[in-house]
């Protein structure tokens, strides 16, 4: 068997055996096939995509290139809920501790953020002491005591995707739907889980752009997932705006800390508990997604919620009296509020351009590898379908290095678009695929 006559069948849209398929990855992974004929071949992906068989055996060679965990000792129902990345997406810190308190257990593989996206572990990492688990022993050891497992990716999970998400990066070959719903599938067929959640986000300030893209991700996902034998449902929810206020990373951990005493925004709301609700749902709890606001409320308004994520935070090496003193938390040395230039009710906010705006002030990452101002931050006060005034506080952006600090300004008061109609306010889910 050779690579090239391989790259020759897909460039010529033709499917590919299973050997096929094993033979070019493994190549990859050992070595014996260079980058510059796996480049060829992802551009033959790109253009010509993969057929149902090729993508769930290029996936699961894709797991298996390095660990796979299974929690046999954590005696819960467990979810693993994913996001595709956005702005101000803090739902895994929120609904953590809400899974918890509801009996389940989340555990996870969480990533840093890049771009204009943020990371979960960059957020918690904003609390002084706070340490991932990078063992499975350090997270079962966490998750049974807090029912949250929430571990970094290291280099012994799917280290193919590592490998190739790099070259894909150089190769302009990672918009291909096929190849995104192959990597992150790969990372979640690698941890064992009794239902798998993923949050699509869709729009602007997401890698799906509409919502016709987003589905054929998702469903490229849910065949994958199935195929392999999981439980797997999708939410497809808005990224046509920033999820609830921060963004940023210490203060996205007071918003969700915020959120767990009851002070919550609408599209976080819809978003944390419509996925709550499926997970009740698969564990066989409620039969539909609306019997599951009363419990999930429950669980906020007695505080177990977020005495468990104040013991998450203990049990991972930080002060868990940060839930009564954000004090604790690093703060910038300066902030700046922006006011309206005009008036009118907010039609849009580009929500890729606020994400930059948090990104060039330090709160996130130009490149792999560069460092985070864990304090630095956007802060919006107004929400898509609300009437502002000329001169009204819209957003406040927290720093300590003023090199970009004008051109954050302008990029925030550029993302809020309005107009002289009323708008209605958006819907956070836009679909629930199960
Ligand atoms: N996230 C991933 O993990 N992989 C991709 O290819 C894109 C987004």
């Amino acid at each position: 068997m050779r690579a090239v006559d391989i790259i020759q069948k897909k460039r010529d849209n033709n499917e590919l055996s299973e050997t096929e398929i094993e033979f070019l990855l493994n190549g990859y992974l050992s070595g014996n096939i260079p980058d510059y004929q796996m480049a060829a071949f992802l551009m033959a992906v790109y253009f010509n995509n993969m057929t149902k068989n090729e993508l769930l055996k290029f996936t699961m060679l894709m797991r298996d290139s390095g660990d796979t965990i299974k929690f046999d000792e954590i005696n819960r129902f467990l979810v693993d809920k994913h996001s595709t990345g956005g702005v101000g997406d803090k739902v895994t810190v929120i609904l953590s501790p809400i899974l918890s308190a509801l009996g389940m257990g989340n555990v996870k593989l969480s990533g840093k953020g890049l771009g204009h996206t943020g990371g979960t572990i960059d957020k918690f990492e904003s609390i002084q002491g706070f340490k991932f688990s990078t063992t499975k022993e350090e997270l079962v050891k966490i998750a049974n005591k807090t029912g949250i497992g929430l571990m970094g990716y290291s280099n012994k999970i799917v280290p193919l995707d590592k490998k190739l998400y790099s070259l894909r990066d150089v190769t302009a070959t990672v918009p291909s739907i096929p190849l995104i719903a192959s990597s992150i599938m790969s990372k979640k067929l690698a941890i064992y889980s009794d239902i798998i959640i993923l949050d699509v986000k869709v729009g602007d300030g997401a890698f799906m752009k509409n919502l016709d893209q987003a589905k054929k991700l998702a469903e490229r996902m849910m065949e994958i997932g199935k195929g392999a034998g999981r439980k797997i449902k999708v939410v497809l929810s808005n990224m046509d705006e920033p999820l609830g206020h921060a963004i940023g990373n210490g203060n996205e951990i007071i918003e969700a800390i915020e959120f767990l005493k009851g002070n919550c925004a609408d599209d976080v709301k819809e978003v944390v508990y419509t996925i709550a609700g499926l997970a009740l749902k698969e564990k066989g709890e409620i039969s539909e997604l609306c019997e599951a606001y009363e419990k999930i409320d429950k669980v906020i308004k007695n505080g177990s919620a977020l005495q468990i994520l104040a013991e998450f935070i203990g049990e991972s090496g930080g002060n868990k009296e940060l839930v009564n003193n954000y004090d604790l938390l690093p703060k910038a040395k300066y902030k700046m509020e922006i006011f309206s230039e005009n008036a009118g009710y907010i039609k849009r906010i580009k929500t890729e351009k606020i994400g930059k705006a948090a990104m060039i002030i330090g709160a996130g990452r130009a490149k792999k590898g560069d460092e985070i101002d864990h304090s630095a931050g956007i802060n919006i006060f107004k929400k898509v379908g609300e009437k502002i005034s000329k001169n009204e506080k819209i957003a406040e952006i927290y720093y300590n290095d003023d090199k970009n600090i004008n051109e954050s300004k302008d990029m925030v008061l550029d993302a809020f678009e309005l107009t002289k109609e009323k708008i209605e306010k958006p819907r956070a889910v836009l679909e629930i695929i199960e």
